[in-house]
């Protein structure tokens, strides 16, 4: 167990948490900014590329988040033993890949999930920067 390592792992989780968040700006710069990017072919090819790899895995990085949460957590407990702040952001990321697990899993998700799955990302966000600031 060492402080370094505590300290990449927590930054993993952020790593992750940011690829997961870009789901929602690549779509959102593919809507608003379409007549721009086809302007250009290459820029048009890179970014279509870009969206399909942030889509495509964002279960895959929010799955990750939880290894890499469980091991941050292990390091930092047995060096620090418990962590308010730690736990808070932990709770809300757990409930955020439950929701995004539930709703990938659900038949008809509705626009009211993705409200809230969006709604919890934005509340992870402050959670974190409770936890490190
Ligand atoms: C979403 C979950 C979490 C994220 C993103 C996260 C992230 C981080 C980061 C980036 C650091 C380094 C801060 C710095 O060097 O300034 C850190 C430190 C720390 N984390 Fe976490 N962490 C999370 C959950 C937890 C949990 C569950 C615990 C419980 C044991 C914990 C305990 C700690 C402790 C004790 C430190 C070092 C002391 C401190 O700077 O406050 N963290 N965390
Ligand atoms: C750190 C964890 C996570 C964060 C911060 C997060 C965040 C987000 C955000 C901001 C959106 C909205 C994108 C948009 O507006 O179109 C979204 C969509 C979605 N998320 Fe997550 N998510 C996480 C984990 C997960 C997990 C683990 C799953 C499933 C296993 C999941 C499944 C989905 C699905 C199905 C959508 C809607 C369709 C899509 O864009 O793929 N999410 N997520």
């Amino acid at each position: 167990m060492n402080t370094d390592l505590g300290e990449f792992l927590g930054y993993a989780i952020i790593t992750l948490y940011l690829l997961t968040i870009l789901n929602y700006f690549v779509k959102l710069a593919n809507k608003k900014l379409k007549v721009h990017l086809k302007k250009n072919k290459t820029v048009s090819a890179g970014f279509s590329l870009l969206t399909k790899f942030i889509v495509k895995n964002h279960k895959l990085f929010g799955l990750l988040t939880i290894a890499v949460l469980l091991s941050h957590a292990a390091n930092q407990f047995l060096i620090y033993g418990i962590s308010q702040t730690g736990a808070l952001a932990a709770s809300v990321l757990v409930l955020q890949v439950a929701l995004g697990v539930y709703g990938y899993k659900a038949k008809k998700r509705g626009k009211t999930w993705l409200r809230i799955h969006r709604g919890v990302a934005v509340l992870l966000m402050v959670a974190i920067g409770i936890h490190i600031l």
